[in-house]
């Protein structure tokens, strides 16, 4: 049994083949009967314990358009309300034949005790956990990138590309799967954020880190390829990570100012949801630069190909 817990889990090979795959699924959904009989008669379980919306719906778009059976689970009006545990409503899962689990929980490190402690027999996909990964997430930006700014995408890494990440990196998990997975794939990466919010031990991390977005923005450590905006994660902050929204804005965020100094060609990206005004203005958020709504799109192409890979067992995945 094979899962997909974090991009450090996954080779250059594995990454690419995914990319690869989510390319065939992509041009499938241009005809007009998009469905595939790939996953007819298999179970996929939308576990969600923490909100979403782009996640959960290119995961039940994509499952659905394999032809799966797809259940979606809410932790708000279901028994865990009634404190009904993580195992026990696992075991629940189990006793239905769910053939895959995708998991999206606020604490990190909840799909991997899914996915090891045998309460469940099916694949667990990772949708996000607390502050640790987003798999799926860095695997649709990198697809995007790719298809963006490689010629020959197919079979390609991103070698040579250099993509800034920026803002609260230190609640994100898009951040720390992104970095992982970008370096996989042979992309430079730059983390551009406040001291605050700086994880600790980011000193491993395969990454350069700045303070000074105008520098980064301006070329200090190279001509960018893209910028990443991180949201501000005000709901998993219980400090004050920075003095006001408008000094956060004035230091860390993309206005068309900024974005105009960005060499031409070079993408922006944010993993939605937004905080339009305070990481990035409408302006650079619906610029043509902008590759937002683009990301969502990618991201049912992507979902299908984890899908299809991890349960019609065609991936060399590690076992996370
Ligand atoms: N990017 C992302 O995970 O969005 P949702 O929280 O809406 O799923």
């Amino acid at each position: 049994m094979r899962h997909l817990l974090s991009t450090a889990d996954l080779s250059q090979a594995e990454a690419i083949q995914i990319l690869d795959v989510a390319d065939q699924m992509a041009a499938t959904q241009k005809r007009e009967i998009k469905k595939l009989p790939t996953l007819r008669g298999r179970t996929v379980v939308n576990l969600f314990y923490e909100d979403s919306t782009r996640t959960r719906i290119s995961f039940e778009a994509a499952a659905k358009r394999l032809s799966a059976d797809v259940i979606n689970f809410s932790a708000k009006g279901s028994s865990v309300s009634k404190g009904e545990s993580l195992k026990d409503t696992a075991l629940t899962l189990k006793a239905m034949g769910a053939d895959a689990v995708v998991v999206r929980h606020s604490v990190s490190g909840a799909p991997h005790r899914l996915a090891h402690a045998g309460w469940i027999d099916g694949t667990i996909v990772n949708a996000g956990d607390g502050t640790h990964e987003h798999p799926t997430q860095a695997l649709l930006d990198a697809y995007t990138l790719r298809q963006r700014l490689v010629p020959d995408a197919i079979g390609a890494d991103l070698k040579g590309k250099r993509v800034a990440i920026v803002g609260d990196v230190l609640h994100s998990r898009v951040a720390r799967s992104n970095v992982t997975l970008l370096n996989t794939l042979g992309a430079e990466v730059v983390l551009v954020t406040p001291p605050t919010l700086l994880p600790v031990g980011i000193d491993h991390w395969p990454c350069t880190t700045s303070y000074d977005l105008d520098d980064v923005v301006n070329g200090g450590h190279g001509d960018l390829d893209a910028v990443m905006m991180l949201r501000v994660q005000r709901e998993r902050m219980h400090d004050a990570f920075f003095p006001s929204a408008r000094e956060y804005s004035r230091r860390y965020g993309l206005d068309a100012r900024r974005m105009n100094r960005l060499p031409e060609g070079a993408l922006v990206m944010h993993p939605g949801p937004m905080n339009r005004g305070l990481e990035i203005t409408a302006e650079a958020a619906d610029s043509p630069r902008s590759t937002i709504v683009e990301q969502v799109a990618n991201g049912v192409a992507v979902r299908m190909a984890v899908l299809y890979l991890l349960l019609s067992g065609q991936a060399e995945g590690k076992d996370a």
